[in-house]
């Protein structure tokens, strides 16, 4: 049952967002695309050329300035988000019955890409600040659960080997949750000291900057995803940032079916995947990105007045951005008191035309993964608890 104060709570803050979107009445989406730019023009630029599959100059022109944004010494697009997780697990090098440590605070994307290599998610908690991959407690399940060994059998991998499963740990995967960097030079480091992979699933971050760097770029592989719903648009659409040139070099070719490269013959040389991102959305990219620092100046100072406006107030807390981070908003997020608070400020704001969402389920209680390995997931279990995400689009008129 809603008491007074809550009731109260409710309403100042649908009042809040709905004068904040200049929208009195009518639906306000959680995260809206805005075209603003030179969308159509390079749309129509591709279908007057033809070059409107996977090969053609938007598809380069958004690698390289998208490389040139991010400081990533390469960047080559995938379809989406998923299928460049699941190629930066393969070049890393996970094989078969292998295990990958991540955050239970995720989108499923993730943990599937994990799944698809026939690998094993180890689930490790989350910092209540970033949101992110905890190094704290990755240092912690490490020290109790790994030993570093020669590897067995025929093709002995040196590594990081789980001692209650024998299997190797090949990569870390963090996650920059709703935009927000989590500490990853610490986890960084920790890799290293391990002898573990790590790959940034950096799909909701692009824009967001850790001590100055920009996120996806710390370890051997960043991802991002360029879904409807995120700060730049490509229809659907994922990309790879690399370190190495020639680690993207491969990924290039093994995102084109491992095609050998030859005016007319059709060899392949090993085992590919079709993952090539088409010439038409690299060109709505393109047109996106130009207008990226609009976007991200217009999420800033909408993160401002929510900051401002939820300040004080008793009952609803603003995620606010983390120490040493530079954040990109894009989903803003409150914590209310617990989940029935959180349940009724859901379903105060849907049925009235504010959308808004929990966290998703967290990752081990899904059926598919239920059979993880943890750690202790209490931060991740006390934030899903609590936390919703309320409208965060490119205001209309910025
Ligand atoms: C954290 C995270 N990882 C991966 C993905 C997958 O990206 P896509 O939807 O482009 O496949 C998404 C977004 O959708 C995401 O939010």
């Amino acid at each position: 049952m809603q008491n007074n104060s809550e009731n109260k709570l409710f309403a100042e803050t649908l009042q809040f967002i709905r004068q904040a979107f200049g929208q009195p009445r009518g639906t306000i989406p959680l995260h809206a695309p805005v075209f603003g730019g030179n969308e159509k023009k390079y749309l129509g630029e591709c279908i007057d050329s033809t070059y409107v599959s996977s090969v053609g100059r938007f598809v380069d022109r958004f690698e390289e300035e998208m490389a040139r944004f991010t400081g990533a010494a390469k960047a080559v697009v995938c379809v989406n988000g998923t299928n460049a997780l699941h190629l930066a697990l393969h070049l890393a090098g996970l094989e078969r019955d292998e295990e990958v440590i991540t955050q239970p605070l995720t989108f499923v994307a993730t943990v599937n890409a994990i799944a698809y290599g026939a690998a094993h998610p180890v689930f490790v908690d989350v910092d209540r600040d970033t949101m992110g991959l905890s190094p704290a407690a990755l240092r912690a399940w490490l020290e109790q659960n790994v030993r570093i060994e020669q590897g067995q059998g025929k093709d002995p991998k040196p590594g990081a080997y789980n001692v209650k499963t024998g299997r190797r740990i090949a990569a870390v995967v963090p996650m920059h949750t709703f935009g927000h960097p989590c500490r990853i030079d610490e986890t960084a480091d920790l890799c290293k000291q391990y002898h573990i992979e790590l790959i940034e699933d950096a799909a909701e971050s692009l824009g967001s900057y850790y001590k100055g760097q920009h996120t996806g770029t710390f370890g051997k592989m960043g991802v991002l995803s360029f879904n409807g719903n995120k700060i730049l648009t490509t229809g659907g659409g994922g990309m790879l940032l690399f370190r190495d040139e020639a680690l993207a070099k491969r990924a290039k070719h093994i995102s084109t079916q491992a095609k050998v490269t030859h005016p007319w013959a059709f060899v392949h040389d090993e085992i590919g995947y079709n993952y090539r991102m088409p010439n038409i959305n690299a060109a709505l990219g393109l047109a996106q990105l130009e207008q990226l620092e609009t976007f991200l100046a217009a999420k800033r100072k909408l993160a401002g007045e929510y900051k401002q406006f939820f300040e004080g107030k008793a009952g609803i807390r603003y995620v606010e951005e983390p120490r040493d981070c530079r954040s990109n908003f894009w989903l803003n997020a409150v914590l209310l008191d617990g989940p029935r608070q959180r349940d009724a400020f859901l379903e105060y704001t849907n049925q009235r035309g504010v959308s808004t969402r929990p966290a998703w389920e967290l990752m081990h209680r899904l059926p598919m993964f239920k059979n993880a390995q943890c750690g202790d997931l209490s931060n991740a279990e006390w934030i899903a608890g609590r936390l919703v995400n309320i409208p965060s689009s490119v205001p209309y008129e910025s």
